[in-house]
C-alpha cells in the first residue's frame, strides 16, 4: 500500500501539488525551448495547454501518477516539475526545471527526496529514468540521486524537438538494498 505524499521539504524546496492558480509560472519554463529539447512533446504555445496538462494529472494521482512542483521557500511560485509514476514494483520519474534556476542543484535535492519516498515504499523495490544520451546535466542529476547508469536503450524514444528518428537513451535505476 502506497503512502502518497501531497509535499515534500528539504533544506531549501517545498515540494508540492500543482494547482491551477500555478499554470502562468509552469507556461513560463514549459514554453522555453531550451527546458523542453529533450522532452518527448514541443514547447507549450498556450497557457491553456498547461492548464489542460494539469487537469489530466489531478485525474492520473489516484493511479499513481503523481507529480509535483518545486517551489523555493518562502516563495510558493513554481520554479520547476517533478513526477513520478508507480507502476507494480517500480516506479520512474522525470523532472524539469525553470531555465533560471538551473546549475544550483535543485533538481538533485527534489530528485533525492522523491527517490527516497519512492524506494521506501512497500512494494517498490526499483526506482528508474531514462535520459538522452546527450543530456548531460540530467544523466549527472540521476547521479548524484544515486542511481547507477544500467545501460543504454537504442532508439529508445522520438525527441520531436531533435528529430523524428528514435535516440538512444541512458537507463539508470537504483534498487532496494543495492546502489
Ligand atoms: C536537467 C535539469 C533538470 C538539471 O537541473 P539543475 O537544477 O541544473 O541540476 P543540478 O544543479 O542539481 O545538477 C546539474 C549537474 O549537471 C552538471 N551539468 C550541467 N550541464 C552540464 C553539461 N552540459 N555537461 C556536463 N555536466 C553538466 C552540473 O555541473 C551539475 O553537476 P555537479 O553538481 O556535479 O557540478 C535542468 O537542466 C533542466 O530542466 N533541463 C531541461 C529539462 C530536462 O532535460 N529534464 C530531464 C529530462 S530526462
Amino acid at each position: 500500500m502506497l503512502t502518497t505524499s501531497e509535499r515534500f521539504t528539504t533544506e531549501r524546496l517545498v515540494l508540492r501539488r500543482p494547482h491551477l492558480s500555478d499554470a502562468e509560472a509552469i507556461f513560463e519554463y514549459a514554453s522555453n525551448p531550451k527546458v523542453i529539447h529533450y522532452m518527448d512533446y514541443c514547447p507549450r504555445t498556450d497557457v491553456s495547454e498547461v492548464i489542460k496538462s494539469l487537469q489530466d494529472k489531478f485525474k492520473q494521482w489516484e493511479s499513481g501518477n503523481f507529480s509535483w512542483v518545486l517551489t523555493i521557500k518562502p516563495d510558493d511560485r513554481p520554479i520547476g516539475t517533478i513526477a513520478c509514476c508507480v507502476e507494480g514494483h517500480a516506479a520512474d520519474f522525470g523532472y524539469l526545471l525553470n531555465q533560471k534556476y538551473w546549475g544550483q542543484g535543485y533538481a538533485t535535492e527534489a530528485a533525492i527526496v522523491v527517490v527516497q519516498w519512492a524506494i521506501s515504499q512497500p512494494g517498490i523495490y526499483r526506482v528508474w529514468a531514462t535520459c538522452d544520451t546527450e543530456n548531460l546535466a540530467s544523466a549527472r542529476v540521476l547521479e548524484k540521486s544515486g542511481l547507477v547508469c544500467e545501460g543504454r536503450l537504442r532508439c529508445y524514444q522520438v525527441r520531436p524537438n531533435i528529430s523524428a528518428i528514435p535516440r538512444d537513451a541512458f537507463m539508470y535505476a537504483k534498487v532496494r538494498g543495492a546502489g
